[in-house]
């Protein structure tokens, strides 16, 4: 049984999915990347996605999708899963170096409140849209969707190693907060049942798009989702600042041309569904789509998350 203290930025994101943080090295200063992340996170904007892929590109016999801030995984195997059989090759891509090898391993780690103090707390810190903990829990009333989504999840991974308890001690303010001392989850891993040669995953910044894609392929989507803060804002230890929108244009101006030239026409780019939460002012990433040949075609929450190229634009 492992006991572990929750007192920093690694071990509070640990529940809120499959991540945590990563320190790199960028432009010569340490920075923490936010790796949190889960399957099917943003399951609306996704499921929308897929469909209008198939329907747009129906003609398109293997589909090629780019998925940047990648994280561990999560993101690619839900496009997968979401895919059912249909053919289509998946390029992932994240700035962190361990992240990457993790998406790499295909092992997943989950997890599940044992009690209702843990489900006290988990409820406190997690993200609260979709929770993915249903796949391996054995949790009753579940919809038709989500046991379509656990048999899709079966038959993609197989669990590695049954309940392995771990205890974790509550910082002094979170005691006082919740009145809760410890909590006590059950850990558990899964494995890819096969690796997916179709599933790719590099390490890469989204600023430097031209080392990491292919310019004879075109792709029919491609995500970065639940990341732009980390371009638009300035990581001042607990605060977000925004950047000022003169520094943050030419730059997703850049990014955003890439994008365009990356897609072949109607095709999409996604954003997630919580990039608000990071008290940035997003409407600067909106109106350099907008500028580089993009239009919204799906809101989910106060932004767009769905947007569509409508036209090439000029590169020079
Ligand atoms: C909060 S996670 C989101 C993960 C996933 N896309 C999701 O929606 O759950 C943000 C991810 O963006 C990645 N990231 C941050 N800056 C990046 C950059 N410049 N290029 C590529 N990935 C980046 C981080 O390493 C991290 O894995």
């Amino acid at each position: 049984m492992n006991i572990q203290p929750i007192n920093n930025k690694q071990n509070y994101t640990a529940f809120s999915g499959h991540g945590g943080c990563e320190r790199i090295i960028k432009n010569g200063r340490f920075n923490y990347i936010t790796t949190e992340t889960r399957f099917f996170r943003d399951y609306k904007t996704l499921k929308y996605a897929i469909n209008y892929i198939n329907e747009v590109f129906r003609d398109v016999k293997e589909k090629s999708f780019v998925v940047g801030a990648c994280s561990t995984g999560e993101d690619i195997y839900s496009l997968k899963m979401l895919m059912h059989e249909a053919p289509v090759k998946i390029l992932g891509f994240d700035i962190g170096k361990d992240t990457i090898k993790r998406a790499r391993s295909g092992i997943f780690e989950f997890y599940i409140p044992h009690d209702k103090k843990a489900q006290k707390y988990t409820q406190f810190v997690e993200m609260n849209t979709f929770n993915d903990k249903f796949l391996v829990d054995e949790c009753d009333n579940l919809s038709p969707e989500q046991v379509a989504l656990k048999e899709e999840f079966n038959k993609l991974f197989k669990n590695i190693d049954s309940k392995n308890k771990m205890i974790y001690k509550l910082t002094e303010a979170f005691r006082k907060f919740l009145d809760i001392a410890y909590v006590e989850f059950d850990r558990k891993l899964y494995k890819l049942k096969s690796k997916d040669s179709n599933c790719t995953f590099v390490n890469g910044d989204i600023l430097e798009l031209n080392k990491i894609l292919s310019t004879k392929r075109k792709n029919q989507l491609f995500a970065f989702k639940n990341a732009f803060y980390h371009i638009i804002t300035n990581d001042e230890g607990a605060q977000r600042l925004s950047k000022p929108h003169s520094q943050t244009k030419p730059i997703l101006d850049k990014i955003f041309q890439n994008i365009n030239k990356s897609l072949d026409k109607n095709g999409l780019f996604i954003m997630g569904e919580e990039e608000h939460k990071q008290k940035s002012d997003v409407t600067i990433i909106s109106k350099s789509l907008i500028d580089n040949g993009f239009i919204p075609i799906r809101t989910d929450s106060k932004y767009p998350s769905i947007w569509k190229k409508v036209k090439e634009v000029d590169y020079r």
